[in-house]
C-alpha cells in the first residue's frame, strides 16, 4: 500500500550539502505494522516526513496505494495529509483547552464534519482505548501513556490509510509505551489499520511485522518477525543493532 523507491533526500546547510537518503527503497503491505530503527542521524525522520508530504525528497518515488505523491499539487497533498494518513508524535501535541474526546474529534472538526456520527465513533475510539473513564479530563490531568493513547485515537478518527508515528515512545515509561503499542496492535486487529512507526526502541519494535534497519541513508538490513515470540524477536534486533555498529 506504501512503496517508496530509491529515495533520495539531502539538504543544504550554507553551502555544504548533507546527503542524508541516499536510496531508501522499502514496502509497506495493506494491514501490516512497520517499524524503522536506526541510530540517532540515519534518516529516520527525514523519511517519515517524505511519506507525510511535509518536505520534498530531491529524487525517487513515493506511491500511497497506487498513487505517487510527487505528482500531486498542494492541495491534493493537502489533502492526502487530512484525509489518507494519521500522525502520531513523540510530544502527542494535544491541545491543552480540549478534553481528550475533543482532542480526538479535532481532525472532524476541522474537517467540519463533526456531528453526532463523530461523536459515536469518538466514544467507540474511546472504547477500543480503553480512555472512556478520561474522555472528559483535560490533557494535564492524565498520564503519558493515556496522552499517547489519546493521540492514537485522534490520528484514527478520519480513517486514514496509514498512520505514520515519529518516536511515539520516546517520551514514556516502559508501562506507558506498552500501552501505546497495544494501542497499535488494538488499532490494527480491530481497525484493519496500517501502521509505519519510526523507533529507536527495541522493545516497541518487537511488536512490529518488520523492523527495517536504516544506515548512513539506506535501508541495511529488513527483519521479520513471522511466528517468533516478542522476546525472541527483540534479541534478534539487538543482535542486528550490534552487528551493524561493529561493522
Ligand atoms: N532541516 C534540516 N536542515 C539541515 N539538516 C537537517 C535538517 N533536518 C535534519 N537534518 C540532518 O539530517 C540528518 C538526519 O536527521 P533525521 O532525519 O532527523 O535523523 P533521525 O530521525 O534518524 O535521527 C541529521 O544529521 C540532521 O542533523
Ligand atoms: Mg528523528
Amino acid at each position: 500500500m506504501l512503496s517508496v523507491q530509491d529515495l533520495h533526500k539531502s539538504y543544504q546547510v550554507g553551502k555544504t550539502t548533507y546527503e542524508v537518503l541516499k536510496g531508501v527503497s522499502l514496502a509497506v503491505n495493506e494491514g501490516e505494522f512497520v517499524a524503522v530503527m536506526g541510530p540517532s542521524g540515519s534518516g529516520k525522520t527525514t523519511l517519515l516526513n517524505c511519506i507525510s508530504c511535509y518536505i520534498p525528497a530531491d529524487s525517487g518515488s513515493i506511491t500511497l496505494r497506487g498513487e505517487e505523491l510527487a505528482r500531486l499539487d498542494e492541495d491534493a497533498l493537502a489533502q492526502v495529509r487530512n484525509r489518507k494518513l494519521g500522525f502520531v508524535f513523540q510530544d502527542f501535541l494535544l491541545l491543552d483547552g480540549l478534553t481528550v474526546r475533543e482532542n480526538i474529534l479535532l481532525p472532524r472538526i476541522i474537517a467540519g464534519q463533526a456531528g453526532r456520527d463523530m461523536e459515536n465513533e469518538a466514544d467507540s475510539l474511546c472504547d477500543v482505548f480503553g480512555i472512556t473513564a478520561i474522555k472528559n479530563k483535560y490533557p494535564a490531568e492524565i498520564s503519558g501513556g493515556e496522552k499517547q493513547r489519546t493521540a492514537v485515537a485522534r490520528a484514527l478518527i478520519n480513517h486514514p490509510l496509514l498512520i505514520l508515528a515519529d518516536e511515539p515512545t520516546g517520551n514514556l515509561d516502559s508501562k506507558s509505551s506498552r500501552a501505546v503499542i497495544d494501542s497499535f496492535a488494538q488499532a490494527r486487529q480491530a481497525l484493519g489499520a496500517t501502521i509505519f512507526m519510526v523507533t529507536h526502541d527495541s522493545f516497541a519494535a518487537s511488536f512490529c511485522d518488520r523492523v527495517v534497519i536504516l544506515r548512513d541513508g539506506v535501508v541495511w538490513r529488513v527483519l521479520a518477525r513471522a511466528d517468533k515470540a516478542r522476546g525472541a524477536f527483540q534479541d534478534e534486533l539487538l543482535d542486528a543493532i550490534r552487528e551493524m555498529s561493529a561493522e
